[in-house]
């Protein structure tokens, strides 16, 4: 397996930079010396994850749509790797607003595959998600073994799998899709509606509101710190030749209970807030734990934060970061 040489002469695009994962992306990449060029729209990402990129003159920021394809292949040109994170996120927004995710998902990567394949780009990897093993009631979910997808946003992840594989049978277009498993850290954001677990029990935590658990807090996932992210980003565009065309399980290996997750982020913020169990939340796939034994053998991945470790790193962050009064 190649060692990563990504340098000054390396060119990197990256949709939906503006948000919580791309930003972090863009942001290892500039400190590995390549140049960056990432597009956002704002719909869900916001202007302060790009102040500092915005400084450095190696980075280029192209306010737009990527269901726009003629603009996919303007950005695409001069580029050797893109890391595509554009999409809406929220198994809950998706069922509230199936036909936009049709369209900002599918379209959206569409573009940027056919883009890509036309630019000559070295290696296309794109986020996936681990919706796409929907129904499927394997403890350990492993890729192949996937279920019924559950919500208009696992539909277009598992879609764009579809695109992904077939761009790199009939198209030669190498591509490489991440089936990511919770992600969180430092710029995910604490205050939407639609706000991922864990920023919401920090913010509830800090300002003392209460927090709502969906259903009885067992069901189980594998979150997994952004730095575990970036990784399996820059290993795939160097991994070996079998690993196009298909897709990877993006996790930390380990099993934690909603429940769990609450005592974890009381322990290290030595506070507690008012627990309410709610109805369960339709959509949700029930457990997650993933396989990662073909990405570590495959890309080279290698998950170097547990989730104490990452949530240490992720509240101190926060409190550095946003406004609290603690
Ligand atoms: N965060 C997670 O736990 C997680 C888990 C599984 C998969 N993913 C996937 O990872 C990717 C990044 O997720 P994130 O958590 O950083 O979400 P995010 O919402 O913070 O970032 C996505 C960014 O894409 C932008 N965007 C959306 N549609 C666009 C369009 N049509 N044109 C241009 N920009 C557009 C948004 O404005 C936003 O800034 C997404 O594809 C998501 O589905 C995330």
């Amino acid at each position: 397996m190649e060692s990563i040489k990504f340098n000054h002469n390396t060119s990197i695009l990256v949709t939906g930079v503006a948000g919580f994962i791309g930003s972090n992306i863009a942001e290892k990449c500039i400190e590995l010396g390549c140049r960056v060029r990432g597009i956002d729209n704002f719909s869900n990402g916001r202007k302060e994850n790009i102040m500092e990129l915005l400084k450095n003159e190696k980075f280029e920021f192209i306010n737009g749509d990527i269901c726009d394809f003629s603009l996919c292949n303007k950005i695409c040109k001069d580029i050797d790797f893109v890391f595509h994170e554009a999409a809406w996120g929220s198994v809950p927004k998706s069922i509230k607003q199936p036909l936009d995710y049709t369209q900002n998902n599918i379209l959206g990567t569409h573009n940027m595959m056919q883009a890509a394949y036309v630019n000559n780009i070295k290696k296309f990897v794109y986020a996936s998600s681990a919706s796409v093993y929907g129904d499927n009631e394997d403890k350990i979910k492993k890729v192949g073994n996937e279920g019924n997808v559950l919500s208009p946003y696992a539909l277009s992840k598992k879609s764009d799998e579809e695109l992904g594989k077939l761009y790199y049978r009939l198209y030669g277009l190498n591509t490489i899709g991440l089936r990511y498993f919770n992600v969180f850290g430092r710029r995910q954001n604490p205050y939407s509606e639609y706000s991922a677990v864990i920023p919401k029990f920090i913010n509830a935590l800090l300002e003392q509101k209460e927090i709502i658990i969906n259903g009885t807090g067992e069901q189980r996932r594998d979150f997994t710190y952004i730095d575990n992210v970036i990784d399996a980003n820059l290993k795939s565009c160097t991994s070996i030749d079998i690993s196009n065309g298909k897709v990877y399980n993006v996790a930390c290996g380990e099993s934690t209970s909603i429940n769990q997750l609450y005592e974890l982020l009381c322990n290290i913020l030595h506070r507690h807030t008012k627990v309410i169990y709610g109805a369960e939340r339709k959509g949700d796939i029930k457990n997650s734990l993933a396989d990662i034994n073909e990405t570590i053998e495959q890309l080279g991945y290698n998950p170097q934060f547990k989730i104490r470790e990452g949530l240490e790193k992720t509240v101190d962050w926060y409190l550095k970061n946003l406004d609290f009064e603690v």
